[in-house]
């Protein structure tokens, strides 16, 4: 669904991703574990072709996402959903407009026809009759819920997850950790989430993989992670400050 090999990417001639291996695998739902600022989200970016890479290659359902032209971009993109961090709702646009945003412009759909797949599709993730507010009316929680909705409206096959749990509280990260699980069983999406949120992580994860200077240098099951004898992977999961990474 989604695969990396030996990516590169520097900025301003400081290397980021130093050669990095991922894959997301069809129907499971991947982890991608690393500290603040290790490139997590310029993986993300990357894999909707929102940056350039250096070298390596990046293969998003099959196709070079370097070798797409705008349109090619365009239709590989309606079979993509997006949770962006923070949410990332259009604050202008009611919660209906929101959901429906992938549907009135990649598809073309009416309005009636809309309507009633952003009701289902809220239903979903637990939330009922709130299609005319804002997302200023919205509690943090119920706005990660409408982002996931938003991201999952349009049936995509794979689903991008920046930061689910970020700034919500254990029961809502909670709560928005099983929606994913339940897309997945449901949907049978395939997810690529990035965090650094280990509570998270471990519960949605088929398979992490743990991302450190620039490449992943631990990937399994979430056993075989917990069971690593890698030092930066021991430091991570115990919390602990004194250990190889700094910063
Ligand atoms: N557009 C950019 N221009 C310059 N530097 C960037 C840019 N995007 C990211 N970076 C650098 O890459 C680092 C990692 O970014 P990011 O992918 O957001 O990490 P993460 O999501 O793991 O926290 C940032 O701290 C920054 O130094
Ligand atoms: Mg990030």
């Amino acid at each position: 669904m989604a695969v990396l090999e030996g990516v590169e990417k520097s900025f301003q001639g400081e290397p980021l991703l130093r050669g990095l291996d991922l894959e997301a695998r069809a129907g499971e739902v991947t982890v991608v574990l690393g500290g603040s600022g290790g490139g997590k989200s310029t993986t993300l970016r990357i894999l909707l072709g929102l940056e350039s890479y250096d070298a390596g290659s990046v293969r998003l359902l099959g196709r070079e996402v370097r070798d797409l032209g705008r349109v090619e971009t365009r239709e590989l993109m309606m079979q993509v959903g997006m949770l962006f961090q923070f949410g990332a709702l259009f604050d202008s646009m009611t919660v209906e407009e929101n959901v429906g945003f992938a549907l009135r412009h990649t598809r073309g759909w009416q309005r009636a026809e809309i309507a009633d797949l952003v009701r289902e599709t809220l239903l979903m993730v637990g939330l009922k009759d709130i299609q005319g507010r804002y997302p200023s009316e919205l509690s943090g929680g119920m706005r990660k819920r409408v982002a996931l909705a938003r991201g999952i409206a349009h049936n995509p096959r794979l689903l991008l997850v920046d930061e689910p749990t970020t700034g919500l509280d254990p029961i809502m990260a909670d709560t928005i950790s099983e929606l994913i699980l339940q897309m997945r069983d449901r949907l049978g999406v395939t997810v690529l989430c990035i965090t650094h949120d280990l509570g998270a992580a471990f519960k949605i994860a088929d398979r992490i993989a743990f991302l450190y200077q620039g490449r992943v240098i631990e990937s399994g099951s979430p056993d075989e992670l917990r069971a690593s004898t890698h030092e930066v992977v021991r430091q991570f999961l115990s919390g602990s400050a004194h250990g190889p990474i700094h910063g």
